[in-house]
């Protein structure tokens, strides 16, 4: 009987020299120490021995047993430390893996051009003037010398928000930011009323028109209009502020076109064009002839500056209106002006 258990100590051990994962080690406890196990199984025949042989047989049985348990926790210990040191090598730092970027915030297009428009105008000495989206039709129209039922309304389709009991004068969504050009000289003149100081403006914000929408026109956009009023102003000087306007945009040698237009709140009227900063005048496929419609632009009617607390008699103005988007489009070469407001990330992402 010692001799089998010494045998099975043997076998025993030497089978748990072989064992690399937890797996087996498992296993090999319930072989060698579970309940069916040849130590178990002689510790269980031990009543069946002869009384001499019993204490010797229980007594190396129980060494055995204990000698096997010691060897299974160093095993354990010993896989457990190897599955460590593997995981380490696994997670060592590699200093030469790029590093991962993080995601940076950005202005929208859209307000990067018109930073950079009060920056230009800054520079130029005006100064940023807010005034309210929603209006009545006696700002956006009746003041800037369109009369109800004036013909030239039809060029600015009009969301109106409450006429109910307004008579002539509906609230509406501005159309243009020129209502702004009366609020302005209104809160100017009203300073001093007999001389009203000089006005330096630019107004930017956004605009509703109830358009069919498509690549160039939007329900919603911006403008940015500028207004200067003063006495002896000209239209050479307005000639002058959109020609450096457009050099400080678009460089030194690119020049402005003026073509006669017309608008009821500026006489003469006119639209000006910028000469393509792309193909310096050639014509291409962004420009079509060669020059990019901007905005409209002219001398403030008489009628307005009146309306303003200005006196025509004393004082001369002009003003002038442009889209920050088309410039936006026109810079980054943007196809459709509908991609401003989407909020899609693509889009937003690239500037
Ligand atoms: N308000 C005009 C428009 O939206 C543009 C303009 C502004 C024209 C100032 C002349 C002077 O079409």
């Amino acid at each position: 009987m010692l001799e089998k258990l010494n045998e099975i100590e043997k076998t025993a051990l030497a089978e748990l020299e072989t064992v690399q994962d937890e797996e087996s080690l498992a296993q090999w406890r319930v072989t060698h120490l579970g309940r069916s196990s040849a130590v178990m199984q002689v510790f269980s025949s031990l009543g069946t021995l002869g009384k001499e042989e019993r204490p010797a047989v229980g007594q190396r049985a129980n060494q055995v047993k204990v000698r096997l348990e010691g060897a299974l926790a160093e095993k354990t210990e010993a896989i457990h430390q190897a599955a460590l040191s593997r995981s380490l090598a696994e997670e060592r730092l590699d200093v030469t893996l790029p590093g991962r970027r993080l995601p940076l915030g950005r202005l929208h297009p859209d307000t990067q051009t018109l930073r950079e428009l009060y920056r230009i105008f800054g520079e130029m000495g005006f100064q940023v003037f807010r005034s309210r989206e929603v209006e009545s039709d006696e700002y956006n129209f009746q003041l800037l010398n369109f009369p109800v039922g004036h013909p030239a309304r039809d060029m600015q389709d009009t969301y109106f928000i409450a006429a109910e009991g307004r008579g002539d004068n509906p609230l509406l969504l501005r159309t243009h930011t020129s209502p702004g050009q009366i609020h302005a000289m209104r809160e100017f003149s009203a300073m001093d009323p007999d001389n009203p100081p000089p006005v330096r403006i630019v107004l930017p914000g956004m605009v509703y028109r109830y358009e069919q929408t498509d690549a160039r026109h939007e329900t919603q956009f911006d403008q940015l209009e500028g207004l200067a009023v003063g006495p002896g102003i000209t239209f050479g000087n307005l000639k002058g502020t959109l020609a450096d306007m457009a050099r400080r945009l678009f460089g030194q040698d690119v020049r402005i076109r003026i073509r006669a237009s017309f608008f009821p709140f500026t006489e003469p009227s006119a639209e000006y064009d910028i000469e393509c900063f792309l193909c310096n005048g050639k014509g291409c496929a962004v420009c079509g002839g060669g020059w990019l419609e901007i905005g409209g632009c002219g001398m403030v009617h008489p009628n307005v500056l009146k309306n303003g607390g200005y006196d025509p008699e004393r004082y001369t103005g002009f003003a002038f209106g442009l889209g920050p988007q088309r410039i936006a489009m026109l810079r980054y070469h943007i196809q459709d002006i509908r991609l401003f407001w989407q909020n899609d990330l693509r889009f937003l992402e690239q500037f």
